[in-house]
């Protein structure tokens, strides 16, 4: 399986890691043999090559600094990444460049580059399925292809998997959830005594929050995960401004306190119904199963009409985390058996 490899940061490179130790195991178990045979990158262009790039040698560039120090195979080198996408032959895109939540650019085209021109496609961009999954689903079903997109929410852990392939039969009354990382590393240390600023700025030491946090904090990011989850459970395209969202900023350590005494919390909860999304800190009961999940990990719970709550807890972020859940959808692609062979 000939993979097109977009976005060589973190997620990027976890993929390609898990490839290169995981590689004879993908083959003995699942008959599964995938080769990142191109990679593209804003900086530096893309890279190709028909029997695949050398793992190592993309690893140890990145290492270096970026692809220009790659020393491995490589035939062709090309800075228009949509018409190398069109033109490229391979049998899977994997979107891993940067999330644009206003306007999901220029992954969406990149998607639409693949789709038209018989290419599968795997995310953890979260930008094109936010904005425009109904079109890319058309798209694919049109052309015969899948579109698979587990790393956008909660990174490997299966949340989407789980709503749409293991629970299908159930009707999905609301999914709620602990959907940043970030914030709930904060809420958790403010629950121990921590203040805000320093809870903030050990989030940001340890990698969990960027630079700027203002999409963690301020509940966009979470948001962000809402409009994939209307779209992918309902089939609603939610737009952020139709998203009620208030962040965490505004939570002191006497609110933490006052919870507390009450044998309450807060968690920062997503929630989404075919109605409505909101994004919000609440004081959710010890007994709630999302009370317990401390630190980076994420939660999501399914109220559905057959089965009851079913919650879910996992990693929420991650070099390797998010590295599986592309591994996931491609293993998912390939059992389907629809790989057209182009070689
Ligand atoms: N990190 C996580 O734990 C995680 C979890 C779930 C989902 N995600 C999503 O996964 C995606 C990748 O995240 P990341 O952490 O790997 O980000 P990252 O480390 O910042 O890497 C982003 C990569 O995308 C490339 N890129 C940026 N703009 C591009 C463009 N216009 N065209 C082509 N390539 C472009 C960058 O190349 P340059 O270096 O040349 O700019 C870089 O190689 C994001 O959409 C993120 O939201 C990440």
């Amino acid at each position: 399986v000939k993979l097109l490899l977009v976005g060589f940061g973190v997620v990027g490179q976890g993929l390609a890691e898990i490839l290169m130790t995981k590689g004879a195991a993908l083959r003995a178990q699942y008959g599964f043999n995938p080769v990142i045979v191109g990679v593209g990158t804003r900086s530096h262009g893309t890279l190709y090559h028909p029997d695949g790039l050398e793992l190592d040698a993309l690893l140890a560039a990145a290492q270096q600094g970026g692809l220009q120090h790659y020393a491995g195979r490589c035939l062709q080198k090309d800075n228009d990444i949509p018409n190398w996408i069109r033109t490229t032959p391979a049998d899977v895109l994997v979107e891993a460049s940067i999330t644009n939540l206003q306007t999901g650019q220029p992954a969406t085209d990149y998607c639409r580059a693949a789709l038209e021109t018989d290419k599968h496609v795997v995310l953890a961009n979260k930008g094109p399925i936010a904005l425009h999954y109904a079109e890319l689903q058309k798209l694919a079903r049109y052309n015969g292809l899948t579109v698979r997109f587990e790393g956008t929410v909660m990174a490997g852990t299966p949340s989407l998997t789980l709503a749409m392939e293991a629970l299908a039969g159930c009707t999905i009354h609301e999914a709620r959830g602990i959907l940043n990382g970030t914030t709930n590393f904060i809420l958790t240390q403010m629950t121990q005594g921590m203040d805000y600023a320093t809870a903030l700025a050990q989030a940001q030491q340890l990698g969990y929050a960027e630079a700027d946090p203002t999409a963690d904090v301020d509940g966009w990011d979470a948001a962000g995960k809402l409009l994939i989850l209307a779209a992918a459970l309902y089939g609603k395209k939610f737009t952020l401004d139709e998203i009620s969202v208030t962040g965490i900023t505004g939570i002191t350590p006497a609110d933490i306190e006052a919870a507390r005494q009450a044998n309450e919390c807060y968690k920062l909860i997503a929630r989404i119904t075919p109605d409505f999304g909101s994004v919000s800190p609440q004081r959710i009961p010890l007994s709630d199963p999302l009370a317990a999940v401390s630190g980076a990990t994420n939660a999501i719970t399914y109220k559905t009409d057959l089965l009851g709550d079913v919650t879910l807890v996992g990693a929420g972020a991650g070099r390797l985390q998010t590295g599986f859940a592309l591994l996931a959808d491609l293993i998912a692609i390939h059992r389907q058996g629809n790989i057209k062979a182009f070689y």
